[in-house]
């Protein structure tokens, strides 16, 4: 693996490492969260990000929540604990649905153990939350692997791939999910470029996904957000490559703003869409991408780049933080299991089960 985004150091009282995504490329700096205050602040503000990432951090985010109980509690009030801080953490973003998926998977598991051993100590039951967030951490790593593999006949020799955002290492503990599918094909001796949107506001693709491919020795450009369309005319993208935030049951995708934005682009220059994405980000429970919620963030990040204000004062600012890419777009979807071909809800169900 390339780079590791986040490690859970020591044991139960352990603490969680973070690159602090906040700061790349200007500096690589590394943040320790012992409490899930921290994480809660980490998660909302970025220092962690993606939606792997966010699920996995959120996970250990609740061996850090028992580290408040003491010896002397029981196991119901350890429940108690985990229900109010898978909450609280589950607050922190809305959109990427690793981050609940994770969070009620540690928590129901906990529930079967205590149902199963009402006896046991809280430490014991402190000890099964690790190795839950534990195993979500090892599972994501093998999920990446799997997804590069089965995309990676999708870059063809030579070929020019437009991804936008950052699917990369720093946004799963893995090797990422998009950017897993070049890691694999740069792996196996071809040679293409990637183009990287630079993904305002907040530039994720600038800042994070020039660093990781450059650092993999990767033929990486990159591109304001808005010059997609000429390349395209130019013939310089052969495909479209991009992660997910929630899929919807009949494949609608929320994906960083400016995602749909492309799948269009593509559509109309005759360009294969792909989304590279876990299990663990389709959302069943829904129908479709138009009951995604999405997060909508400060107007600060629109109005300042870095600390120079480039919006007058006193205008208005929309900053939503995702978009919606309509499955019919969608070429096809790569997961861990395999690929998905023009993806809708029967393709999606039979898929997943
Ligand atoms: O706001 P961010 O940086 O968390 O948004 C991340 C994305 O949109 C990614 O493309 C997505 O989470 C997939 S990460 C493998």
């Amino acid at each position: 693996m390339i780079i590791q985004a986040l490690k859970w150091i020591g044991g139960t009282d352990g603490f969680l490492e973070l690159i602090d995504q906040r700061r790349l490329p200007a500096e690589f700096v590394k943040l320790q969260c012992r409490d899930t205050e921290a994480l809660f602040e980490a998660i909302k503000t970025l220092a962690v990000r993606g939606a792997p990432a966010i699920g996995v951090s959120a996970a250990y985010g609740l061996v850090l929540a028992m580290q408040k109980l003491n010896p002397s509690d029981g196991l119901e009030q350890g429940l108690k604990v985990l229900a109010k801080s898978s909450q609280y953490l589950a607050s922190a973003r809305p959109t990427a649905a690793n981050l609940f998926w994770a969070l009620e998977r540690v928590r129901r598991n906990a529930e079967e153990f205590v149902a199963g051993q009402p006896e046991a100590t809280v430490q014991k039951l402190r000890e099964v939350v690790l190795a839950e967030a534990n195993a979500i951490y090892r599972e994501d790593v093998d999920m990446c692997r799997r997804i590069g593999q089965n995309g990676e006949r999708f870059i063809k020799e030579d070929a020019g791939i437009l991804t936008h955002c950052n699917a990369g290492a720093l946004a799963t503990a893995g090797e990422g999910t998009a950017l897993s599918v070049m890691f694999e094909a740069h792996k196996n001796g071809k040679k293409f470029r990637v183009y990287a949107d630079e993904t305002r506001p907040l530039l994720q693709g600038a800042r994070l996904t020039a660093w990781e491919l450059k650092q993999a020795e990767i033929d990486v450009t990159v591109i304001c957000d808005n010059m997609a369309a000429y390349l395209m005319k130019q013939g310089r993208v052969d495909a479209v490559i991009t992660g997910a935030d929630r899929i919807a049951a009949n494949g609608d995708t929320a994906n960083k703003i400016g995602t749909y934005s492309l799948s269009i682009l593509a559509r109309e220059h005759g360009i294969p869409f792909y989304i590279a994405a876990p299990s663990s980000t389709f959302d069943l429970s829904i129908k479709s991408g138009a009951e995604i919620p999405i997060e909508q963030r400060s107007a600060d990040e629109v109005a300042f780049f870095g600390d120079i204000r480039t919006v007058p004062e006193g205008v208005d600012i929309y900053n939503p933080a995702f978009d919606i890419t309509e499955a019919r777009d969608i070429t096809a979807i790569i997961t861990e299991r395999g690929v998905i071909e023009k993806p809708n809800a029967g393709s999606i169900s039979g898929h997943l089960r």
